[in-house]
């Protein structure tokens, strides 16, 4: 997709993010075509009622990519995958308020007394099923623990029943997923909340129209 000076692409994440965006988009004065919404649209481009904002929709962790290369100027992401990539083109002027959950380790509900092998606070070694192995890495190495990282991109609660793992490192929002797969969360590493992005060169290049979008999402995220 090319883009004239002018025209924006927005990049949105598919899953709960996006359930989250439509109130907001309202409040921002963005009339996307309505499928948008509807997860089972096969459509990745969208048109709003402003002529030259164009919209993707992609996987959580590629609306960063998308950004960071600068095939969209703006996106809306978790702080999550914010950290878990740290790109150097991006940076991130606000905090949307929504899309909160936390990232966190989880381990298997045990029905016998705890181990001293098995304690998280003893170990030194764990083996970790993840979509996040910078992440996990990073936070364990700081506790002393070398983390083995099985990356995942999805269904990873399954990998701790299935064997592959001792635990996991994921997003817990309702606690539903954990509960319902025989897990308990043990530690939070990060507490994560929705992103508005902005390629570092668009902001060079068109800083009066990414200063506009700016502007407004900033009034709207404050006024709700
Ligand atoms: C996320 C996350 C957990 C689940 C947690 O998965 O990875 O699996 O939601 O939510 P809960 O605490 O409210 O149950 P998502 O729905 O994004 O699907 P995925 O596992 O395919 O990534």
């Amino acid at each position: 997709m090319t883009n004239s000076p002018t025209s924006i692409t927005l990049a949105l994440p598919k899953g709960r993010i996006l359930a989250e965006l439509k109130p907001l988009l309202q409040a921002v004065g963005i009339i996307p075509d309505a499928d948008l919404f509807d997860e089972t649209s096969r459509r990745l481009q969208f048109n709003s009622n402003i002529s030259e904002l164009k919209i993707i929709r992609v996987r959580s962790f590629d609306v960063a990519t998308f950004v960071a290369f600068g095939a969209a100027q703006l996106g809306i992401v978790g702080s999550d995958v914010l950290a878990e990539f740290d790109y150097h083109d991006i940076y991130s002027p606000l905090n949307l308020g929504i899309g909160r959950c936390r990232l966190s380790v989880a381990e298997p509900i045990r029905t016998v007394p705890i181990a001293s092998n098995d304690d998280l606070t003893l170990l030194s070694h764990a083996r970790i099923a993840t979509k996040y192995p910078q992440l996990t890495g990073r936070y364990f190495a700081r506790r002393g623990i070398q983390a083995e990282s099985i990356k995942l991109s999805g269904a990873v609660e399954l990998a701790i029943c299935m064997g592959l793992c001792d635990r996991i490192v994921d997003l817990v929002s309702s606690g539903k997923t954990l509960q319902q797969n025989g897990l308990r969360e043990v530690e939070v590493i990060m507490d994560v909340s929705a992103r508005l992005i902005v390629n570092r060169t668009a902001q060079k290049i068109a800083p009066g129209s990414i200063r506009h979008w700016c502007k407004i999402f900033r009034e709207s995220t404050y006024a709700s």
